[in-house]
């Protein structure tokens, strides 16, 4: 059986390495939340997502204390809701999600959203200076198309900083060919929230064959076809057995067939999280 610390897989960020597979805890909250980051953390999972809006940020803090695993050798994300990036907002933001989790710093804070009302110049002098303040080790952003990441890269290197990754949807439903290309373009890492497709993957018709063939779960095959294309996967899941399925995926290889079989899924309506704020995608 493979030893999941193999999950310790990571991938280079300025100054740090972030774990191949994260926990994502959208939607996990209270006490089965504490109980969830926990239990992940003593499988192996040594990086946990989670945002100022799922409101889970002090489970998130406790699971870890839970856990006894030594803060030093976990990577927590947290973001700043998009209505809160203003210059001032963003830092008070950040402040607070240390405080919520009783942490002094986190390893990487992202804007959750771009925010068409406000200038991205001034969003991301704010995030360098959350950063400059010690908030947090990197910084990043989410939900960035190409074009806008580009920017997000000038502008943070103006002040000298480097964003080191940006969170998207991505699925196999989901092609992204463009954001993949710009990330690659500025070293910036791709992370895929709802690698699983919000659990939609787990059952595909196309999926199932290719888990049989390689004696794996779909949500194993899913998620080593992000690891091999050097993506970070931050898979949700409440359960220890799908959490450890989720970890598990480190000891073996998808022969470039099934990878390209597999990416012949994408659909031009693949996406799943569209809010009316959302920036306009790449096509
Ligand atoms: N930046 C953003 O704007 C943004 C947006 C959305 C999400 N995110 C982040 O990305 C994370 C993941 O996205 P997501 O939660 O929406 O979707 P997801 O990870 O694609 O799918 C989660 C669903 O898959 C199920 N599942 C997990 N492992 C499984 C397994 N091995 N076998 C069968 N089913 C399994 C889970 O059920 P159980 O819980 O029952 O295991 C849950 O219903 C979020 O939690 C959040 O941290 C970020």
């Amino acid at each position: 059986m493979t030893d999941l610390s193999a999950a310790a897989t990571r991938l280079p960020i300025p100054g740090a390495q972030i774990p191949a597979i994260g926990l994502g805890t959208f939607r996990l909250t209270g006490a089965s939340a504490v109980q969830s980051i926990a239990g992940a953390l003593s499988l192996g999972y040594r990086h946990i997502d989670t945002a100022a809006m799922y409101e889970n940020e002090a489970e998130v803090g406790e699971g870890l204390r839970a856990s006894g695993v030594a803060r030093d050798q976990v990577f927590i994300t947290t973001k700043v809701w998009t209505t809160n990036i203003a210059k001032g907002d963003l830092q008070a933001s950040a402040q607070a999600s240390l405080a919520r989790m009783k942490l002094d710093q986190v390893d990487l804070l992202l804007i959750h959203w771009p925010n068409k009302d406000i200038a991205l110049a001034e969003s991301i002098e704010a995030l360098c200076d959350a950063k400059s303040r010690g908030y947090a080790r990197n910084i990043g952003v989410a939900n960035f198309p190409a074009a806008m990441l580009d920017d997000a890269v000038r502008l943070a290197a103006g002040h000298g900083e480097k964003i080191a990754t940006n969170q998207c949807e991505y699925h196999p439903r989901l092609s992204q060919t463009k954001v993949l290309e710009a990330c690659r373009q500025h070293d910036v890492v791709f992370v895929s929230y709802c690698p699983l497709g919000q659990g939609r993957m787990t059952d595909d018709n196309a999926i199932a064959p290719i888990a049989a063939r390689h004696g794996k779960t779909p949500s194993q095959i899913v998620l080593r076809w992000h690891v091999q294309q050097g993506v970070v996967a931050i898979p949700k899941a409440g359960s220890a057995g799908h959490q450890r399925d989720n970890l598990d995926v480190f000891g073996f290889t998808l022969p470039d067939e099934d990878m390209r079989a597999i990416s012949t899924l994408a659909k031009p309506d693949g996406r799943l999280v569209q809010p009316g704020f959302a920036p306009e995608w790449d096509r």
